[in-house]
């Protein structure tokens, strides 16, 4: 069975992410979507949260499972069984640190290949910290996120004061 890992913050997800879930969903046999902790960033939604807001956006589709993970991506591969990571490619700028942690997560596990997909062009502007920016200054995020998880983002800003 092929078996790709999209790994990510997803804090939250954006149309950005949905597109490489959507285009990655049909070159495989089954989707892993991982939310993982990124300990350079500090996240505005918990993983609960963000979890939450994937399954939602995502809905139904069979070859797609959205799981979570706190620990090194290798080890969460290991233990589903998984040898191949897909990550989106926004621009060039991307790609230094994509590099890194690519030939990183093949140094931790030589059996460890990663994907890299164009994003759309039209998403390549797009980041969650964008999304949140936008958010929390009371501007209209329906454009960049999907539209069923859209008020869930306003909620969490208008509640939290984040
Ligand atoms: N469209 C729009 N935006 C996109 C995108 C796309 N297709 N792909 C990525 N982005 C954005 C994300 O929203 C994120 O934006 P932000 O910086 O505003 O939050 C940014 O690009 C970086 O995304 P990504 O590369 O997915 O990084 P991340 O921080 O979301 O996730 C992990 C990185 C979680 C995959 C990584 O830290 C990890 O593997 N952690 C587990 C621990 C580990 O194994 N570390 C490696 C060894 S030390």
């Amino acid at each position: 069975m092929k078996l790709l890992v999209y790994p990510g913050s997803f804090d939250p997800v954006t149309n950005g992410h949905m597109d490489i879930i959507e285009r990655a969903s049909k070159i495989c046999d089954k989707l892993i979507v991982a939310v993982l902790v990124n300990h350079g960033k500090t996240p505005v939604f918990t993983m609960e949260e963000r979890t939450m807001l994937l399954k939602k956006a995502i809905g139904d589709r069979e070859n797609i499972e959205v799981c979570s993970f706190s620990g090194l991506l290798v080890d969460f591969m290991k233990r589903i069984n998984a040898r191949t990571i897909i990550k989106g490619l926004r621009a060039v700028s991307d790609f230094e640190y994509e590099m890194q942690m690519a030939l990183l997560n093949r140094k931790l596990d030589n059996e460890i290949d990663t994907l890299f997909m164009m994003t759309s062009i039209n998403n390549s502007f797009l980041s969650s910290s964008v999304v949140r920016e936008l958010a929390r200054n009371g501007a209209g995020v329906e454009d960049y996120v999907p539209h069923s998880i859209a008020p869930y983002i306003y909620e969490k800003f208008k509640k939290a004061g984040v």
